[in-house]
This record gives C-alpha cells, structure tokens and sequence, in this order.
C-alpha cells in the first residue's frame, strides 16, 4: 500500500486493487502548487467532513476521476446537490466493504458545516483495510477516549494525524492518540498550511520518537510504503 502526501490534510492511498483520494484541498493551496494529478486515477474520494480545507476539489475531482465520493450522509447529500453522481453515504459505526477490503466511518471530536452554510452532520475519520493493511485517518480532532475504540476492530499499520494544533489536536495530543490506538508508525498532516498551525517539525518527530513512535512527514508529493 502506497500513500501519498498532497499537503494539508489530503494523501492518496493507492494498492494493485484500489486508489483512495482523501480530503482534497490541492488547486487552493499554494503550497501544492506543483501536484499535477493529470495521469492519476481514483476510484474513491473520502470526505471526513464540510469544512473547506477537506472538501475544495471533491466536486470537480469527482467528475474528473469518476470517483465514487464517501462520506457521512449530510454530507454526500450536499455534494449529490452539487452535482456529484456517484456516492457511498455511511454514518458511525458503519463500513464500506468491497473485494478490495473495507472502510469505516468513525467518529471525530470536531464542528462541521459545507462551504455555504448548510448543516454537514458530525464530522468523522476513517479506518481503511485493503488486503492486510489498515491506514487510521482521524480527519480534524482532539484527541479522544474514542480512538481506544480503534484497535479493538483493527490492527493499525499506520495512524495519519492532524498535529498542526489551533484547529486539531496538536503533537502533545497526537502523541496520546497513538497511544491510544497502539500505533507506532504515525504521519503527521493538517500542519504548517496556514499561520497559526506551524509547527516545529524536527521537534515533533522528537517528541514521538521519546515515545517509541515513528512520526513521519513526508514532503507534499512524497510518498511512503506500508
Ligand atoms: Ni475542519
Ligand atoms: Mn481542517
């Protein structure tokens, strides 16, 4: 399983059998500017809630992949009004299987609302298996008592975290969440995009490492292998 990072919160989980595209936020974020998608194909894009920075491309990168977009129902209604054919609508508690593996809607600690105002139900994270691997999305959250739900279902490979802080759990936090869900392989996302969720990132890949865990922060275009 390959995941790559297009910055911000969104990455690409790509295996022989499926391509996820998760959060898309690339044509409105500068610091992306160089991700050209022109030769990739995505069967799936997941949405973990409304909010801008998550969803930004999810129309048009849905017509241009013809992907099927995931999400909580509010959600998937809002983009299915918006123009968007193909659709999953889970909610917590409940998981997309296919022959590919399976994923699952979990719950976040978070707001959420689309891009004009319309209510965008309770924003959410996933957890996804594809053969015999399984990736932890939190989407945006604080850390929470929840995520010591996680490894009780799945063993996880790889946690990918928010750890930029403000608007997330920041590295403290993450560093709990990974303990929580007895991962020790973890990437970091939602940091340095704007302002106030800089971070100093030598000094949060110290702060896993003290607790025996692997913090990686690949560039934006970068990839890793699980
Ligand atoms: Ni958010
Ligand atoms: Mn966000």
């Amino acid at each position: 399983m390959q995941i790559t990072f297009y910055g911000h919160s969104c990455f690409s989980i790509k295996a022989e059998s499926v391509s996820i595209l998760v959060d898309p936020f690339i044509s409105f974020n500068p610091a992306a500017a160089h991700i050209d998608l022109t030769d990739e194909k995505f069967d799936y894009i997941l949405l973990s809630h409304g909010h801008w920075d998550h969803i930004a491309d999810a129309i048009e990168y849905a017509e241009k992949f013809d992907a099927t977009v995931l999400s909580n129902v509010e959600v998937v209604k809002w983009m299915s009004n918006n123009g968007v054919k193909k659709t999953v609508d889970i909610n917590f508690g409940g998981t997309l299987t296919a022959d590919w593996g399976k994923i699952k809607y979990v719950t976040a600690h978070h707001s959420s609302s689309m891009p004009d105002g319309s209510y965008a139900g309770n924003p959410g994270g996933f957890v996804i298996t594809i053969d015999d691997k399984t990736v932890y999305y939190t989407g945006d959250t604080s850390v929470m008592f929840d995520m010591k739900l996680i490894p009780m279902f799945n063993k996880i490979d790889l946690g990918i975290f928010c750890i930029g802080g403000y608007y997330t759990m920041d590295v403290n936090e993450a560093v709990l969440a990974a303990q929580f869900v007895e991962t020790k392989k973890v990437m970091g996302v939602h940091y340095n995009t704007f302002p106030p969720i800089h971070i100093d990132t030598n000094q949060a890949i110290e702060s896993f490492k003290k607790e025996g865990i692997e913090l990686l922060l690949p560039e934006i275009g970068g990839s890793i292998n699980i």
